[in-house]
Formats: C-alpha cells, structure tokens, sequence
C-alpha cells in the first residue's frame, strides 16, 4: 500500500474568497483534516475559516497542538506528537490536509510539521500548497501598495526589536511587521519619534468578521491587540542607493 500525501492547504487570512481553486478542490475531495489548536481548549482559526466558507467537517478530521511558546524543548515535544499522529495516517495509505490559516510557506506551522514527518519517514511525499498571506490582503483591503516601481520590502516578526525595525526603516520604503502584539507600544513611540505615524496602518483578524483597520495607530497605545495583528509602514523619507543600471530602460536624461 502506498503511502498518503501531506498537503499544506493555505486558506488566506480569514475571507473565504481568498480560497485558491486547488486548495478548495482538495478541501472536497474526501481526505483527513488536520488543522492547528494552542491547547485542547482553544478554537481554530484555520478550521473557522472552511466552516464559514460552508465545508462541512468531514468525519476524519483531528485537531494538532502547537502551543504557543518560545521553549524550544516543549515546542519540539509537540510538533513530535503532531507528526507522529499525522505519519499514522499517512501510513494507512489516508491523504492528510493540513488546513494553514494565510499561506503555508510563511510563518506557518505547516512548515515545523512537514520537517518533522520527513525525518521520521524521508519517503513521505509533501505537497504546499500556496496561498494569500495576511500582508497581502492587508495591503490590498489598506489600498497600500506594498511596493512600486524600484521599492523595497522588508516582512519581520516585531521581535526583533525596536533597533533592527529602526535600521530597517532606513534601509526600506516598506516594512510589514508581524507578530506586533507585545512590542506594539514600543513599536508605536518609535513610529512618532520618526514622523512615521501617518504612514502607518494597524490590521487585525484581516478578513474575518472581526477585522478591525486602525489608520490612527497611535490610538492603539496600551491596547492589548489579538496576536493575529500587523502593522503597515512606509517611510516616505528613505535614502535610496543607486539603481544597477541595464536593469531598466533608459531615459532621454540618461542618454544625456
Ligand atoms: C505565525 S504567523 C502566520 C502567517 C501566515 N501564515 C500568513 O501567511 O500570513 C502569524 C502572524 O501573521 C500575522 N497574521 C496572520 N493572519 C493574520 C490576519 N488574519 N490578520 C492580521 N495579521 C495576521 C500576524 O502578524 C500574526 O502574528
């Protein structure tokens, strides 16, 4: 008997519509649901977003824990247990579809569990299915292009630190920063120190039915902000270096 296949089904941000075509055909095939839980009290945002899309719960389907924790050794027991419940059905010949909230190649757990069931069992095959990150629909439902012409990017979790998002506002027209619960207030007195603070948008829940869009980000200050939040900023102001040239055409004013 072959083995299954693990899928990372990326479902965009919270907003159904972000589904992709193939993430939504395997969603109706009947395979396994495995979607990611904090602890065994919590909901699933993942699986929220296929129930409200209209999905019904197919019957086999399993919550996995991932807690939410930076002791690595716990964090490894868990995504040990994860694997270890995957790779059993897997072995049973069952497909299993991972449901990953936004895309399944950024930041997602998805990644921890593929890497853990491919070094328990190297032959097991893993299939990513690519997806609408949560930057991405902010940007879009902000009207904040993200980046033009010869802009540059930068997306960092806010952990960081306040001195590496300050060099990085310097050296970026755009940062998207995830991950800004805990640093949020820090993060917005550097915004105003900077003169950053009109150029900046608070997002979170982005595309669910609790979205909320914050343009006065500064309002936000002692707020305690739900973890699935980003920040939005431009910096209208940065010194830009000298473009490779051959990269673009050239203009009457560089022939001279
Ligand atoms: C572990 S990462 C997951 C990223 C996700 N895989 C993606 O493609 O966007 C979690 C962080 O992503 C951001 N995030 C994820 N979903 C979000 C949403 N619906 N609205 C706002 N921010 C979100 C938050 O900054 C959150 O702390």
């Amino acid at each position: 008997m072959n083995n299954g296949i693990l899928y990372g089904v990326s479902l965009g941000p919270g907003n159904p519509d972000l589904i992709t075509r193939r993430s939504w055909a395997l969603l109706q095939s009947d395979k396994v649901w495995a979607y990611p839980i904090r602890n065994p009290n919590s909901d699933s945002y993942a699986l929220d977003i296929v129930l409200r899309a209209g999905l019904p719960l197919p019957a086999q389907h399993m919550s996995l824990i991932f807690p939410m924790t930076h002791d690595a050794q716990k964090l490894a027991k868990y995504w040990l247990q994860a694997a270890e419940t995957v790779i059993e059905r897997l072995h049973r010949g069952e497909d299993v579809l991972f449901l990953v909230e936004g895309d399944a190649s950024t930041y997602s757990t998805f990644g921890h569990l593929a890497r853990t069931v491919r070094a328990l069992d190297e032959s097991i095959e893993v299939e990513t299915i690519a997806g609408v990150p949560s930057f991405n629909a902010a940007a879009a439902r902000l009207q904040m292009p993200l980046a033009d012409v010869d802009d540059t990017i930068a997306i960092i979790p806010a952990g960081y630190g306040i001195k590496t998002i300050s060099h990085l506002l310097d050296e970026f027209d755009t940062l998207i920063l995830l991950k800004v619960k805990p640093l949020l207030d820090e993060i917005i007195n550097l915004l105003a120190e900077r003169g950053l603070l009109a150029e900046s948008r608070f997002i979170e829940k982005a595309g669910s039915p609790h979205e909320r869009v914050v343009h006065d980000v500064a309002s936000l200050q002692g707020e305690k902000v739900n973890y699935l939040s980003l920040l939005l900023v431009k910096n209208p102001h940065r010194q830009r270096g000298e473009i490779i040239r051959g990269c673009r055409k050239k203009t009457a004013s560089d022939r001279g």
